[in-house]
């Protein structure tokens, strides 16, 4: 079983801040932290320390950080043939900002990731078509996101689409063509234009989405657990109870999660529940990829909490 990640990189440079600067003011901020990330990566990174078999197509630069980011994929196993230096274009790099609530916010510049096109994806095909799942996220070009989609549905392998960041004019009908769909709230907001407010408004736009023809729709809802929805039935998934102290990456922790653990057997809700306790513990920990647990590491947290501690 083999799972491609066709998608982002960046540099996160975290700042943990106590409050955000008015204009013109300087003040201090008493942590920071650098780490690799990016939504594509991250995923790839959760799965690859799961036990998953990845393989990852993405893009960096010809910066510092660029062999960074690919020495960081090879120590934690992924498969970088497809993984490209550009040349004379920076890495992609996020600055965070994290909050005393654990809350994050993330401006992201591209760079490398600008220039993952369709062509990559016929680049790769060989080694592509022998993957059983592949995973996308909208911080690479739309039009490669699409042709990524179209090679899996010709090639009859599962797709998983984390809409994220997100954006107002995805082509649903792409949405359509994958059997997972997984945005968080916000991404549910701006996709169907309906305010999150309550449970009674994401049921409403999960029905939206689902009535065009989604097959799975993954809702993340972030301390309040996540909500599958399907044509036919509403699943919600109960969230784990932790102290958070990080809440970025903890999306994409999900996703890789879930990821890994549906190609073992199709079990969704078993997936899900996993994830779900995946992504609560990497919001215990501070950064993004170096918050993810592997799986030892995983099974000892999945028993501490069945021991209720
Ligand atoms: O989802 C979190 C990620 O978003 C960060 O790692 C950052 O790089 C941005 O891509
Ligand atoms: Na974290």
């Amino acid at each position: 079983m083999k799972i491609a990640v066709i998608g982002s990189n960046m540099v996160d440079l975290i700042t943990y801040i106590d409050q955000m600067p008015k204009e013109g003011e300087t003040i201090e901020a008493p942590e920071f932290e650098i780490g690799c990330g990016g939504k594509g990566a991250n995923q790839a990174v959760a799965a690859a320390k799961l036990g998953a078999n990845v393989m990852m197509l993405t893009k960096v630069g010809d910066d510092l950080f660029g062999q960074n980011t690919i020495n960081n994929f090879k120590n934690i196993g992924i498969d970088t043939q497809y993984v490209k230096v550009i040349n004379n274009v920076s890495s992609g790099v996020a600055p965070i900002f994290v909050d005393k609530n654990s809350q994050n916010r993330i401006l992201i510049i591209k760079g490398a990731n600008n220039y993952l096109l369709p062509q990559d994806i016929i680049d790769a095909k060989d080694s592509l078509s022998q993957c059983n799942l592949i995973i996308l996220q909208l911080e690479v070009p739309l039009e490669t996101v699409y042709a990524a989609i179209d090679f899996a549905v010709t090639h009859g392998i599962e797709v998983i689409l984390n809409p994220a960041p997100a954006i107002k004019n995805l082509d649903i009908s792409y949405a359509c063509k994958c059997d997972f769909f997984i945005p968080n709230e916000t991404e549910l907001e701006i996709l169907t234009n309906i305010s999150i407010n309550s449970e009674e408004a994401i049921y409403k736009a999960g029905k939206l989405l689902l009535d065009k023809g989604l097959k799975n729709l993954i809702i993340t809802l972030g301390h309040q657990g996540s909500i599958w929805m399907t044509k036919d039935k509403i699943h919600h998934i109960d969230p784990i109870k932790v102290n958070a102290i990080d809440t970025s990456g903890a999306g994409d922790a999900f996703i890789g999660c879930f990821a890994s653990e549906y190609i073992k057997n199709h079990d969704i809700i078993k997936a899900l529940n996993k994830a779900s306790a995946y992504s609560a513990a990497s919001v215990t920990r501070k950064g993004t990829q170096r918050s993810y647990l592997d799986s030892i590491q995983f099974n000892e947290f999945l028993s501490s909490l069945s021991l209720g501690e």
